[in-house]
């Protein structure tokens, strides 16, 4: 099969993450027969370095004219200190995110038997744990306007605002989610105090009856973030609104061990683009020491989703799977005086491990 694939590496991290799961994509298609076309794209503050826009049209261009995107990480410290900047590089993202319609981020939690001790959480509790968190990711308060500041300066406003539209299509992808796994859907709103959760609860409650064989709860968001860490076998599919999943599946992965392991797809209406859902971690960056698993992961995802050849997914799941057995990690898995390799030397042993299976 012919895979075309916009690279998107953009800030910090991204670049090194970005080039060991284009090496892993590449042990795949070696020795599964499928010819890999990569073209780079710009995003970030590399972006407006280059462009003035964090997103500039050729980058969204080349995205839709690709089969998926594999995105790195943005941001940068020089930003997110000068609260009056005009153009950020998170502005890149989101304007990414909201061109090509990509209003479903999957993002599961999973736990890796080696790594059960890692956790802050107590082993009992999350071993086995397994569930998806569905972030909406085109709507809310992110995109919701008006948003801005008074003109004396003094007041600021953010406006979160959700159609019927935007509810239907994301639960009906959460309902399907959830027929495909244990028929468990959480869904977790702000009921008690927002309309917009109101309106989710009511469209939802109309949805629920066409999924008879799905479960359906709903959870407040407070509730939720302490669930999440206190029982976090009691969810499978968990749906919700974009500033809440922007915050829980943070919150989720440390039930993983490291934010540096969980992938994300985001998709929608146009290309499919797959993303750690960590961020640039500037302070790591050019070092060596990021580990590339949530990207390399993400990949799979790509393999998945993208391209529906599961065999592909798979294999690089075992092989990032067998290199934390292994204890081949970068230094947040490698535990106080555990040995850490690099971020290639991961990447390495896990395309390694791909041409030898
Ligand atoms: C994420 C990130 C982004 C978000 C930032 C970088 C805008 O935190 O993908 O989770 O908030 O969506
Ligand atoms: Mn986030």
């Amino acid at each position: 099969m012919k895979l075309n694939v916009a690279v998107l590496a953009g800030d910090g991290i991204g670049p090194e993450i970005v080039e060991q799961a284009l090496k892993v994509t590449n042990a795949i298609c070696a020795r599964f027969g499928h010819e890999l076309i990569t073209k780079t794209g710009l995003v970030g503050a590399v972006a407006i370095d280059e462009t003035g826009n964090p997103y500039p049209d050729e980058t969204h261009q080349l995205c839709m004219d690709s089969d998926a995107v594999l995105f790195g990480a943005i941001g940068h410290p020089r930003f997110d200190n000068d609260p009056s900047a005009k153009v950020r590089p998170e502005q890149g993202l989101l304007a990414m995110r909201k061109k090509l319609g990509l209003y479903a981020n999957i993002r599961p939690t999973i736990t890796f038997p080696s790594l059960l001790d890692m956790s802050p959480l107590r082993r009992d509790r999350i071993e086995g744990a397994d569930f998806v968190a569905i972030r909406e990711l085109t709507g809310g308060i992110y995109f919701g306007q008006p948003q801005g500041r008074s003109e004396d300066g003094n007041t600021a406003y953010d406006t979160s605002i959700y159609t019927r539209q935007e509810i239907e299509r994301i639960l009906k992808l959460a309902f399907e989610f959830a027929m495909q796994r244990r028929k468990k859907l959480t869904i977790v709103d702000k009921a008690n105090v927002l309309a917009t959760s109101r309106l989710w609860r009511t469209i939802s409650q109309e949805m629920a009856p066409k999924y008879p064989e799905v479960e359906v709860e709903y959870m407040f968001v407070d509730n939720a973030a302490m669930q999440i860490i206190q029982w976090p076998k009691r969810f499978d599919v968990m749906v919700t609104e974009n500033m809440f999943g922007d915050i829980l599946t943070d919150e989720a992965s440390v039930i993983s061990g490291s934010l540096g392991l969980l992938p994300s797809a985001s998709m929608g209406i146009h290309t499919s683009v797959f993303e750690p859902i960590h961020g640039s971690y500037p302070q790591a960056a050019g070092k060596n020491i990021a580990n590339p698993c949530a990207t390399i992961l993400s990949a799979a995802m790509m393999f998945e989703y993208a391209f529906k050849l599961q065999d592909e997914a798979s294999l690089i799941t075992e092989a990032v799977n067998a290199s934390i057995e292994a204890k081949a990690v970068t230094e947040d898995l490698a535990g106080e005086g555990g040995k850490a390799l690099g971020t290639d030397e991961v990447g390495d042993w896990i395309v390694e491990y791909i041409r030898k299976k």
